[in-house]
């Protein structure tokens, strides 16, 4: 993730088009697409988005002069990334699926979240190939109303996370990545969750 840009180089039209291309081809539960996503290239654009989503409060660590947001906000384009669950509920209530109870208890997990993070991947996965930065961000729940009100987002659309774009610029590497990567070994199970299987008895 890229967390500072160079304000003066915006994103390429080419590329912003081939960013949302490659976002329709992620894998999608039954084919729905319940997806939606919202660009924000504009500056009166990206300042309403900034000014929706985060508190204006100069002394807080992310606005300060080293602040998370200063090069956050510099990124010359935003994407917001929003998931449909009623397009999935309607697509799986289809004669073909047959859930015409529209029950969500069905789903192992909530899908329309899960492929619009696909689709955020695959934005991510474009703009390194591009040569340009980004960073996938949460909206905070308290801000989510007013995300809303600003770009007059339906109901039915959940914002899932919003990705910065642009040229990247001197950055300072994440706190969290001190935490180090978790070695495959620690999270890859193999035949059986923590290990191989203890040795059977001999049969007889
Ligand atoms: C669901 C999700 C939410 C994230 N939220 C934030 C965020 O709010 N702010 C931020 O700077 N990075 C955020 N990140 C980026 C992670 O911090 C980053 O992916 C992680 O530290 C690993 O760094 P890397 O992606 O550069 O390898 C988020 C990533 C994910 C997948």
């Amino acid at each position: 993730m890229v967390r500072n840009y160079d304000p003066d180089r915006p994103v390429p039209a080419e590329v912003v088009d081939r960013l949302l291309d490659h976002a329709t081809r992620a894998p999608s539960a039954g084919f729905s697409q319940g997806w939606g996503f919202l660009v924000l290239e504009t500056p009166a654009d990206r300042e309403a988005f900034w000014r929706a989503t985060t508190t204006p409060d100069a002394t807080a660590p992310e606005a300060g002069e080293d602040g998370w947001l200063r090069g956050m906000r510099r990124a010359p384009l935003i994407v917001v990334v929003h998931s449909n669950r009623d397009e999935y509920l309607d697509r799986y209530a289809q004669p073909d699926k047959g859930w015409t109870d529209r029950d969500e208890a069905r789903w192992p997990v909530p899908y329309w979240h899960v492929d619009a993070g696909f689709a955020a991947l695959l934005m991510l996965l474009t703009v390194v190939d591009e040569g340009l930065g980004a960073c996938f961000f949460g909206i905070p729940p308290e801000h989510t109303g007013s995300y809303r009100a600003a770009f007059g987002v339906p109901a039915e659309l959940t914002p899932i996370g919003a990705l910065t774009v642009g040229y990247p610029a001197p950055d300072r590497r994440s706190p969290s990545l001190r935490r180090g990567r978790r070695p495959v070994a620690a999270v890859a199970h193999r035949g059986q969750w923590g290990g191989p299987p203890p040795d059977q008895p001999p049969a007889g």
